[in-house]
């Protein structure tokens, strides 16, 4: 349990996921980069926040995710579990920092856990990351694993198109959920699959699944904060519900300010020493 000026909060863990899936509660989720959002985030009562390589594209401007650096991630996380009281707080293990075996999966996921506060890591992959599963949560280190669309794989799937459209792609994936779980993942993203197939599933795991764009019945849902803020309006996939428009209020506000000094009018008198 901790405090926030009399506020008891109690603190987001693996179990509490776990409690969740068995009482039908659903799980909110969304990624945080810095500070001062993870903050708000954690304020406005979100379950989990995931720092996730996403901010290759979000944060640095890539086209992928692939660019992202184990410091990178560190530097991120760091800044994330600062402003968060509540909620847990996951970090994913970027391109090229597991690929190499278990041993660099288990090294690495160790230093986010050493360096950073962070609560677990997210590993992307099925059965090629089970023995790196395992060995990381037999440290106590709880994973996330993430399936479907993985885009650290993107060069091999050509596209950001779903998966698991074909039977099958939908029986590897299935079998991927059903070995992820069976290898400690403590919960499973589902990215971009059919929402029947997020659907089958759910209903078999006992671990919660965490779904974009793979539809309602996932145990939870997770969009990328910028995404579903509306702070770039040029990207919209069918999966991304816009909660604000955040690229309007932003542009609005900056044109204000500078129209306000090129016309002497900031600061005045109350804003002045
Ligand atoms: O990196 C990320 O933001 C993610 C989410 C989209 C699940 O992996």
């Amino acid at each position: 349990m901790s405090t926030n000026k009399g506020i008891q909060f109690r603190k987001v863990t693996t179990r509490t996921f776990s409690v969740m899936k068995q009482k039908s509660e659903k799980i909110a989720a969304l990624t945080a980069y810095d500070f001062i959002t993870a903050m708000l985030l954690d304020r406005s009562g979100i379950d989990l926040l995931l720092v996730g390589d996403s901010l290759a594209n979000v944060f640095q401007g890539n086209e992928t995710t692939l660019p992202v650096t184990m410091d990178e991630m560190i530097y991120h996380t760091k800044a994330v579990t600062k402003g968060v009281q509540r909620a847990m707080v996951i970090t994913d293990l970027p391109f090229m920092s597991y690929q190499l075996g278990v041993d660099d999966a288990f090294r690495n996921a160790g230093r986010i856990m050493k360096e950073t506060h962070s609560g677990g890591v997210k590993i992307e992959g099925g059965e090629r990351v089970a023995e790196s599963v395992r060995k990381i949560t037999n440290a106590g280190i709880p994973v996330m694993g993430h399936i479907g669309l993985t885009p650290q794989s993107i060069h091999q799937f050509g596209s950001y198109r779903e998966r698991g459209a074909s039977e099958e792609e939908a029986f590897e994936i299935f079998r991927d959920a059903k070995i992820l779980e069976e290898a400690g993942a403590f919960c499973l993203v589902l990215e971009k699959i059919p929402a029947s197939l997020a659907r089958k599933i759910t209903e078999n795991l006992k671990i919660p699944t965490i779904g974009i764009g793979a539809g309602v019945h996932c145990d939870g849902q997770i969009l990328v904060t910028p995404d579903m803020l509306g702070l770039n309006k040029e990207f919209q996939p069918r999966f991304v519900r816009h909660y604000a428009n955040l690229e309007e209020q932003i542009v609005s506000a900056i044109s204000n300010y500078i129209d306000d000094i090129k016309k002497a009018k900031f600061p005045d008198e109350s804003e002045s020493y």
